[in-house]
C-alpha cells in the first residue's frame, strides 16, 4: 500500500468556541477533593454547568474545602453533625455521573444495569495556541496524570485534521465474470451522478446540514481460495474478482456510520442493476483514511530534564524507544496501546465509537506504509538548529526533540448517542464544544502526550514507581475505605511502605478507632475532629454505625 498524505487540512479557526484557560483555575487541581474540583468547574464553566448544580452560592475560590466548620449547635451531637455533613456530601448534584437506568434500558437490549468509569480532566494542553481542557474516562490509574504531565513539558501542540468529515461505505459486488468487470466499472462511472443523487435521498438530514454523498469510486479485489484446509467450496458461480464500490460521504459533524450504512443499503439494488452483479456486504468501512489527524510538537532538548535525568538522556531514550518500536511489532503493539489509552479515554468521555477508532488505528499501524509491518503510530526525531558550536562541543541549546502522531480518528460532535447520554454534553462543554475536527485533533494530541509520557517514564525511572501510589489508592478503595478518607489512608500506607490489602484494612480501622475515641470524649467541633484526626467524617460515621449495629 502506498504512503498516504493528509488531505487538505483545517486548524482551529475564528469560529472556534470559547475555550476556558485552565491556567486560571486548575492550579493544584489534583490536590483538591473530588467535591472541590466539581465546585471549581461550576465556577469556571458557568455556561456548561449553570450556577445552581451544587451549593455554591457563597463559594470562595480561595477556600474551596467542603470541610468548613459547621454550626455546632448544642442540640445536636457530633455524630448528628457528622451525619448531616455526610448526607450533604453523599447527595451530589454534579451532572458528570453515571447513566440512569431508564436511559440505559432504552439504549441496549436485555439491559440489567450500568457500569461506571471515573472521568478526569487532562490539563495543560495548548493546541494550535488555544488552551483546552480534555475529559478522559478510564479505569487505569496514571493515564490522566501522565497526559497532563507530558502536556506541561511539551507546552504547545500543533494539530491538523481534514477539512471535510468524510466517511466511506463499501458495497461489495460478486458474480461479475472477469470479462464483464471493465464494463461494470465503466457503467458505474457513467451513472455516477445519478447514483449520487439517489444516494442522497437516503440521508435527507445530512443534506440539510450541508453534507451528503460526494463521490463514488471502485476497486477490484482478486478473490482468493478460502485458506482453511478443511473448507468445502459451495460457490457455484465463476467469479474471480470482487468489485468494491466506495461511497464517500461528507457527514459534517456526525460520526456518520449510520448514514454510511443507510446509503450503502439504499443504493445496493441500483448497483446490482448497473453492474449486472450481485450485491453482498454493504456497510461502513472503519478504516477512515479520509480522517487522518496529525499532531506534533517540537521542544528544546534542554527543557527535557526529568527528575535526575538530563534533557539529552531523556530525548535519547525517547527516540531509541521509538526506533525499537519501529522494527519490533511486539514493542510497537504496547507502544500503540499506550497511545490508545489516551485516545480511547477521550473517546469514551465524549461518547464516541471507540471500537471503530481502535480498529482504524491498528489497521493504519499495520498497513500505512509499503513495508506492511505493524508500526508505531508516533514518530520521534531530533533536529538541530543551525548554530555555531563553541569548542566543537554539541550544545543542547540548539537541539530539539520532535514528536508526531498520524492516526485516523473518526468522531462526531452532533447527533447519535450524544443526545442520549447527558454526560457527553458536559464533557464536550468542558472542551469548549469542539466540532468533529477539533475533537479529533485534541484526541491525537492526548495520544501523542500519552506516548511521550510513557516513553519518558520507561526510559528513566520506569513506570512502577509512579504507579505504586496509584496502585495503593486502588487497594485502599478495595479495602472499603470511605471515599473522603482515601487520600489520607493512601498517604499513610505509602509512608509505611507496606502496600497490601491487609495493611489498608489495618490503617482504615486505626484511623476510624482514633476518631471514635475523640467522639466518645465528647468533642463537638466537627472541624477540629476531622483536622486532629486527619480523618474524614465518613470514616467516623461508618465506624459509629458499625459499633451501634454490634451493640444491637
Ligand atoms: C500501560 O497502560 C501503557 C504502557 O505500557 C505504554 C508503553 O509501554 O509505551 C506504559
Amino acid at each position: 500500500m502506498k504512503s498516504r498524505t493528509l488531505p487538505c487540512s483545517v486548524s482551529y479557526g475564528n469560529r472556534a468556541p470559547r475555550i476556558t484557560d485552565s491556567r486560571s483555575w486548575a492550579s493544584g487541581f489534583y490536590k483538591r477533593t473530588l467535591r472541590e474540583r466539581q465546585n471549581i468547574l461550576i465556577q469556571a464553566f458557568p455556561e456548561v454547568f449553570g450556577r445552581n448544580s451544587l451549593e455554591t452560592k457563597s463559594l470562595d475560590m480561595n477556600s474551596l474545602s467542603v470541610y468548613t466548620t459547621p454550626d455546632t449547635s448544642f442540640c445536636r451531637s457530633p455524630i448528628e453533625l457528622l451525619e448531616e455533613k455526610l448526607t450533604k456530601l453523599s447527595t451530589p448534584d454534579f451532572p458528570i455521573r453515571g447513566l440512569s437506568e431508564e436511559i440505559a434500558d432504552n439504549m441496549v437490549e436485555n439491559c440489567v444495569g450500568t457500569i461506571g468509569l471515573p472521568v478526569g480532566l487532562a490539563l495543560n494542553f495548548v493546541i494550535n495556541d488555544k488552551p483546552i481542557v480534555i475529559p478522559m474516562a478510564i479505569e487505569e490509574p496514571s493515564v490522566i496524570a501522565a497526559a497532563s504531565g507530558a502536556a506541561k513539558t511539551i507546552k504547545k501542540f500543533t494539530a491538523v485534521a481534514p477539512e471535510k468529515n468524510m466517511i466511506t461505505s463499501q458495497i461489495a459486488v460478486t458474480n461479475i465474470p472477469e470479462s464483464k468487470m471493465d464494463d461494470a466499472i465503466t457503467n458505474i462511472q457513467t451513472h455516477k451522478h445519478s447514483i449520487i443523487s439517489l444516494a442522497n435521498t437516503f440521508v435527507p438530514n445530512m443534506i440539510k446540514r450541508g453534507g451528503g454523498v460526494r463521490n463514488i469510486t471502485t476497486r477490484r479485489i482478486r478473490r482468493k481460495r478460502n485458506p482453511h484446509p478443511r473448507h468445502v467450496e459451495l460457490c457455484q458461480e465463476n467469479f474471480t474478482e470482487w468489485l468494491i464500490v466506495h461511497v464517500q460521504i461528507d457527514v459534517c459533524d456526525a460520526m456518520g456510520a449510520n448514514c454510511a450504512n443507510a446509503v450503502a443499503e439504499g443504493i445496493a439494488p441500483k448497483i446490482e442493476e448497473i453492474t449486472g452483479g450481485k450485491v453482498g456486504l454493504r456497510i461502513v468501512s472503519n478504516f477512515s483514511t479520509e480522517r487522518i489527524v496529525k499532531a506534533s510538537f517540537r521542544i528544546p532538548v534542554s527543557s527535557l530534564g526529568y527528575k535526575t535525568h538530563t534533557g539529552r538522556s531523556v530525548a535519547l531514550g525517547i527516540v531509541q524507544a521509538y526506533e525499537m518500536a519501529q522494527i519490533d511489532p511486539y514493542r510497537a503493539t504496547t507502544h500503540n496501546k499506550g497511545i490508545m489509552n489516551g485516545i480511547d479515554a477521550v473517546a469514551l468521555a465524549t461518547g464516541q465509537d471507540w471500537r471503530a477508532i481502535e480498529a482504524g488505528a491498528h489497521a493504519w499501524a499495520a498497513c500505512r506504509n509499503e513495508i506492511e509491518r505493524y508500526e508505531p503510530l508516533t514518530t520521534y526525531w531530533i533536529e538541530k538548529e543551525e548554530r555555531i558550536e563553541e569548542n566543537g562541543q554539541i550544545d543542547d541549546a540548539g537541539l530539539y526533540l520532535c514528536g508526531e502522531i498520524n492516526v485516523p480518528i473518526c468522531v462526531g460532535t452532533a447527533g447519535g448517542v450524544l443526545a442520549t447520554n447527558p454526560v457527553y454534553k458536559y464533557n464536550l462543554g468542558l472542551m469548549g464544544n469542539p466540532n468533529s475536527s477539533e475533537l479529533a485533533m485534541a484526541m491525537a494530541c492526548v495520544g501523542l502526550a500519552q506516548n511521550f509520557a510513557a516513553l519518558r517514564a520507561l526510559t528513566t525511572e520506569g513506570i512502577q514507581q509512579g504507579h505504586m501510589k496509584l496502585h495503593a489508592k486502588n487497594i485502599v478503595i478495595a479495602a472499603g475505605c470511605p471515599s473522603s478518607a482515601i487520600t489520607t489512608v493512601t498517604d499513610k500506607m505509602v509512608d509505611t511502605g507496606r502496600i497490601s490489602f491487609a495493611a489498608a484494612k489495618d490503617l482504615i480501622e486505626t484511623t476510624a478507632k482514633k476518631g471514635m475515641e475523640v467522639i466518645k470524649n465528647g468533642e463537638k467541633n466537627f472541624g477540629e475532629i476531622t483536622a486532629s484526626l486527619e480523618c474524614s467524617p465518613s470514616v467516623l460515621v461508618t465506624l459509629w454505625r458499625t459499633e451501634i449495629n454490634n451493640k444491637v
